[in-house]
């Protein structure tokens, strides 16, 4: 088999970018261990930056999402017992967050790819590639018990936190990986119950960080801090509900409680591999960078670097121009670095730390006034948090 985009990972990056690449006239192939099934039902994040709504909606995939999704156009800050509303609408220009989950985001993707036509081979094992420096790589796979070559112009490694890809370049000599631990986790819920707030609501307290959040009228997701060595299943209902409850509960959040359905335990992480590109192999999303949740930016990365991608591709392709593929790393890695520091600024901001003491609490205040009470102060946050322009 040829085609012009080896695609590993059917994930964000990998179905956008086959995407975008279509409506350009580049051919892509796309290849996922899992099935379709796994992809369209893993819970993730839900909530997606102007740019990557806009750009759902400009290539046609934004239908659902405008049907289905909610656009916010705030947050709340709760803490010391009061509730402070960022109006993210005011303070940054008229943009907005939408809160759509991201499994929805890849049906979406999945069925339009389809539809186009496009290749996506799920279920797939034994990925291998080879050739990356030369011009003509070779992705093999075995499919259906058959052994696969695919040969292609470049590879995208869209593969995700456990990636394959990123070990093709070779540590050390290349590459350098950057990374940070964090001493907790969340415990993140989905609970039958009517919405608690009109908006998210980020909660910091004695007892650590709690997040209340949505999914739709009679779905709600909920988080709170927890350690990472917590069994979900330890917890009752009732322990759940009360724990969040006297997280955000004291600023008059009168939290809905409902059935819990699903329950499991996000490990926290920052995480970036520089470079992303080596010979003809291009990272994108958490197969080079993972950010801890709490700005909920980990898929608007993965769109953003696929937008860059799409464009340094078809320059390429267009033009024989290699000038965008040559700044590839640099062009993303910029924005990366800015939502690594977001989102670790956010996570330090809100959590309690296992070693913080009443002066760390009391910082952390003063930092969550200074954001609430200086316009902007509160402009950053909120320019950030809806994302910064796709350019
Ligand atoms: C979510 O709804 O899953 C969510 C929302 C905001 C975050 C993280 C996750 O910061």
């Amino acid at each position: 088999m040829r085609t012009q985009v080896g695609i590993v990972g059917a994930g964000p990056a990998g179905l956008m970018l086959s995407h975008l690449l279509h409506l350009r006239g580049i051919e892509s192939v796309v290849i996922d261990t899992r099935t379709r099934e796994d992809i369209e039902e893993t819970i993730k994040a839900g909530v997606l930056e102007q740019g990557t709504t806009d750009l759902m909606k400009q290539t046609g995939v934004g239908d659902r999402m405008m049907r289905d999704g909610f656009v916010h156009h705030g947050i709340n800050l709760a803490f010391s017992g009061a509730i402070h509303r960022i109006d993210l609408h005011e303070l940054s220009s008229g943009r907005a967050v939408t809160v759509y989950p991201q499994h929805e985001v890849l049906k979406d993707l999945i069925a339009r790819r389809l539809a186009d036509g496009g290749d996506i081979r799920f279920g797939i094992t034994g990925t291998t590639v080879a050739g990356l420096t030369g011009d003509r790589p070779v992705i093999s796979f075995v499919q259906d018990g058959r052994d696969q070559q695919l040969e292609c112009d470049f590879v995208a490694g869209c593969d995700g936190s456990q990636t394959y890809c990123r070990f093709l370049i070779p540590q050390g000599a290349i590459r350098t990986d950057f990374f940070r631990q964090y001493p907790f986790a969340w415990f993140g819920i989905l609970a039958e119950a009517p919405p608690s707030s009109d908006e998210l609501i980020y909660a910091h307290s004695d007892r650590g960080f709690a997040l209340i959040s949505t999914r739709s009228p009679s779905v709600q997701r909920l988080y709170f801090q927890c350690d990472p060595a917590t069994d979900p299943g330890e917890w009752s209902e009732d322990q759940i509900w009360d724990e969040i409850g006297a997280r955000v509960g004291s600023v008059g959040a009168a939290i809905k409680t409902g059935k819990i359905f699903a329950r499991a335990i996000l490990q926290f992480r920052s995480f970036v591999c520089e470079p992303m590109q080596y010979g003809r192999l291009y990272l994108a999303g958490d197969a080079a960078h993972t950010v801890p949740p709490t700005g909920a930016k980990g898929l608007n990365l993965a769109i953003a670097d696929v937008h860059v991608l799409d464009r340094a591709l078809g320059a390429f392709y267009e033009a024989n121009d290699t000038g965008l593929l040559e700044a590839y790393t640099s062009t993303v890695l910029r924005r990366v670095w800015r939502a690594q520091h977001f989102s670790w600024w956010m996570t330090s901001m809100l959590h309690r730390f296992s070693e913080a003491t009443d002066f760390d609490l009391r910082r952390q205040i003063a930092e969550l006034e200074m954001i609430t009470g200086t316009p902007s102060a509160a402009k950053v946050l909120a320019e950030n948090y809806v994302g910064l322009p796709l350019t």
